[in-house]
């Protein structure tokens, strides 16, 4: 069987399975979400958010796109961020950077080209602002996963600097900003920088 055609036939066991546990699964999810959370992740395969945060369908509104980036022009993440933040009115958003990140690399190794080498220009930037303490990291993991977590933090940035958040912080203290990264090699997600809306008076 073609691995698209299994995956059609396990969707069907997984429907037949939920239904025997709570046969009003799907109608409760017909009403609209709520989620609690957006999660802005990298791409990567290996990192299903849902599995690894012990989450379940309606719990997590999800943007992925290579390297976990929050570009202010770019308009797929800044329409999900609106919509999640403004009209769903998540209370936290969530920024998961991980180390071994291949963009991360390919941003470093300069051996990219079309849109994704345009797309990489965004690490490269960060990569740029921090080139003092980089260069003096001398093991290449290490310096690899450092920039990794200089990105998260520069997307969180972004994101407290973002015309979305801006005006929800103007509205109430909604939401808290968290910068994660996720250890490939060992499964933990481990917190980098919590930010919150910026006492009145700052
Ligand atoms: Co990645």
């Amino acid at each position: 069987m073609n691995p698209a055609a299994r995956m059609l036939l396990a969707n069907k066991s997984w429907v037949q399975e939920k239904l025997s546990q709570d046969p009003g699964y799907f109608q409760r999810f017909a009403p609209g979400q709520s989620p609690e959370f957006l999660w802005i992740g990298c791409s990567d395969s290996r990192i299903p958010p849902n599995e690894i945060t012990v989450t379940s369908a309606g719990e997590l509104f999800i943007h992925r796109n290579i390297a976990n980036l929050v570009i202010a022009d770019d308009l797929n993440v800044q329409s999900v961020l609106q919509y999640a933040v403004l009209v769903l009115q998540v209370p936290h958003v969530i920024v998961c950077g991980h180390h071994g990140c291949g963009g991360v690399r390919a941003a470093m190794s300069r051996e990219t080209s079309g849109p994704l080498d345009t797309w990489l220009d965004n690490i490269r930037a960060v990569g740029e602002r921090h080139a003092d303490e980089l260069a003096a990291i001398t093991d290449e993991g290490e310096r690899w996963d450092r920039l990794v977590e200089l990105n998260v933090r520069a997307q969180i940035e972004q994101l407290a600097n973002s015309e979305v958040i801006r005006t929800a912080w103007a509205r109430g203290p909604r939401p808290r900003l968290h910068g994660w990264v996720y250890g490939l090699d060992d499964g933990v997600l481990r917190e980098l920088v919590t930010v919150e809306r910026p006492v009145a008076g700052d």
